[in-house]
């Protein structure tokens, strides 16, 4: 009976020194000290034995038991702590690497430019219209019919504005002038409104032109407007957004809608006002038209032309930002090259 248990012993001793693999314990464990163990029998049979053999077999066999019980654990210990380095060593970050960085999204140099512009104009007290109110597919009627342009003006011809084929006398507008004549039909005088958009001309594709480019127009009608008044809004515009020292110049003009008219000049700041492609060779570049709005507008729009005048203009945002920022071509806005949206 001694040399069996030492047999058992000695057989649980040579698979624990053996095993490597941690979820054997538990077979192992079961195998020599599980309830249909071997040893667990012949603790069972204790009884059937001599008093005397009882109490050796009887301690022999517990012996066993807890040198088996606590070779298991000490091999588990074992193998969960070479496991656990195993692991770490696998799993091992360089907590000082620097991080993987996020690429943010920003604003279109083009909408940075108009929300500039318009949060000057609103904190002079002007109202933002909304796009409904100003809309870009527009007809006849808005963009030239009621802004006095006449029948036969050359901004009329197919050569200049798009036609649609959407309905009668329906256009892409030429001008954000259109929402002067829609703010002027849902709100009686005094009006003070701001209405950036994008506007359509057909020309031929140049670094200083595109077809599809963006306006913001301005208007306010009240009583005792002048063209001081126009001459010192637009003047103060102008020193907030450029600063102080830019060279500008205000040139009389023709506009259909306004009387007199008005255009603002920027130096081209990509020749310093020597002429270049961009200012074609002008040294200077046109960079909104104004004016007194014309009492036959007010007229079409039934507002009392003894009683009030206002003025009006209108901006064009891509050559105010490319005379901010020196861009010398104005397809730079359209291409979205990240390499160039990246810098504003
Ligand atoms: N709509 C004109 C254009 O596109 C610019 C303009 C001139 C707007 C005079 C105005 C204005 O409001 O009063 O060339």
């Amino acid at each position: 009976m001694e040399k069996v248990l030492n047999e058992i012993l000695s057989n649980a001793q040579n698979e624990i020194k053996n095993v490597n693999d941690i979820s054997r314990i538990d077979e192992i464990r079961i195998k020599y000290l599980g309830r249909n163990s071997e040893l667990t029998e012949i603790k069972k049979n204790l009884k059937n034995l001599s008093n005397e053999e009882k109490k050796i077999i009887g301690s022999l066999a517990n012996n066993i038991s807890n040198v088996i019980d606590s070779e298991l654990k000490i091999k588990y210990d074992e193998l969960y702590t070479l496991n656990l380095n195993k692991k770490l060593e696998e799993e091992y970050i360089d907590i000082t690497l620097p991080g993987i960085g996020r690429q943010y999204g920003k604003l279109h140099p083009l909408t940075q430019t108009i929300n500039e512009i318009t949060t000057i104009f609103e904190k002079m007290g002007y109202s933002l219209i909304k796009d409904k109110d100003s809309p870009e597919v527009e007809t006849e009627y808005f963009n030239f019919d009621m802004l006095n342009v006449p029948k036969d003006h050359p901004a009329r011809d197919m050569q200049d504005t798009f036609y649609t084929n959407v309905g009668k006398n329906v256009v892409l507008r030429s001008q954000t002038s259109n929402s002067q004549i829609r703010a002027m039909m849902n709100k009686k005088p005094p009006i003070k409104i701001i209405a950036p958009g994008r506007v359509y001309r057909s020309e031929a594709v140049s670094a200083r032109k595109n077809n599809l480019f963006h306006q913001i127009e301005g208007l306010l009608i009240d009583t005792n407007i002048t063209f001081g008044d126009l001459k010192g809004t637009l003047n103060e515009f102008i020193k907030i957004y450029f600063g102080e020292d830019k060279k500008t110049r205000f040139r009389s003009s023709f506009f259909p809608f306004t009387e007199p008219s008005a255009e603002v000049d920027v130096q081209c700041i990509m020749c310093n006002g020597k002429g270049c492609r961009v200012c074609s060779g002008l040294g200077w570049l046109e960079v909104l038209g104004a004016g007194m709005v014309d009492p036959n507008v007010l007229e079409n729009m039934d507002i009392d032309k003894d009683k009030y005048s206002g003025f009006a203009f209108g901006m064009g945002v891509e050559r105010l930002a490319m005379l901010k920022w020196a861009i010398d071509d104005i397809r730079l806005f359209y291409n979205n090259d990240i390499r160039f949206l990246k810098q504003f």
